[in-house]
């Protein structure tokens, strides 16, 4: 594989590809652009390159002191299983600007292997209770929202307890 590079300009993601893939994924589904763009413009992205073209993505939702959260991690379809996801995970949660952050969190439904090897632990904290507002009169959205439900409901959520435990 050509050399791998990792950035976090903003300016290097390609919004297009990025946007469409993580629309195709499992918890992406009825997102818009628009709302990708208000995402990525409020959270700390990363970028990873092969040959000048993008590889992989993800974000941190952080306050950039004490709390982040680790969101729309992914790597391109051809790229997948060569460690990529690994390296874009450890360079989010090494970036300088959430350096003091003690509190990591995530949920994945199915790629525990790659945050395990990073430290991430199942949580043991009890029920998230979650109150979300709910728009009935669009069924499309309330359809998404039941399904995002159900798999939160089915999912793992992870924190990071290594450094949470340093506390
Ligand atoms: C999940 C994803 C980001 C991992 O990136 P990656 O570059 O493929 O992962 P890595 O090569 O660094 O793999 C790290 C380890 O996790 C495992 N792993 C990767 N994806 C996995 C998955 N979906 N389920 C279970 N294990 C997985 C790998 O087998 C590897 O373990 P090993 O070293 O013991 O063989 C990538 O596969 C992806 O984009 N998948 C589609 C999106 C997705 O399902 N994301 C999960 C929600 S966060």
């Amino acid at each position: 594989m050509a050399t791998l590079e990792i950035s976090f300009d903003p300016s290097r993601i390609d919004f297009r590809a990025t946007s469409d893939l993580l629309k195709e994924s499992y918890w992406g589904s009825g997102r818009s652009d628009e709302l990708h763009r208000r995402a990525f413009a409020n959270s700390l992205c990363i970028g990873v390159y092969v040959g000048g073209n993008q590889v992989g993505f993800g974000r941190a939702i952080t306050d950039r002191t004490v709390f982040a959260y680790l969101a729309d991690i992914i790597v391109w379809p051809g790229y997948r299983g060569q460690g990529i996801g690994t390296r874009l995970v450890q360079a989010l949660i090494d970036h300088p600007d959430v350096k003091t952050v003690t509190h990591w969190s995530l949920s994945t439904n199915d790629a525990h292997a790659v945050y395990e090897k990073l430290g991430f632990r199942p949580s043991t904290d009890g029920p998230l209770y979650a109150l979300r507002p709910m728009r009935a009169h669009n069924p499309r959205l309330l359809q998404n929202r039941l399904t995002a439900w159900t798999r939160c409901a089915l999912g793992y959520l992870v924190t990071w307890r290594g450094v949470e435990a340093s506390l």
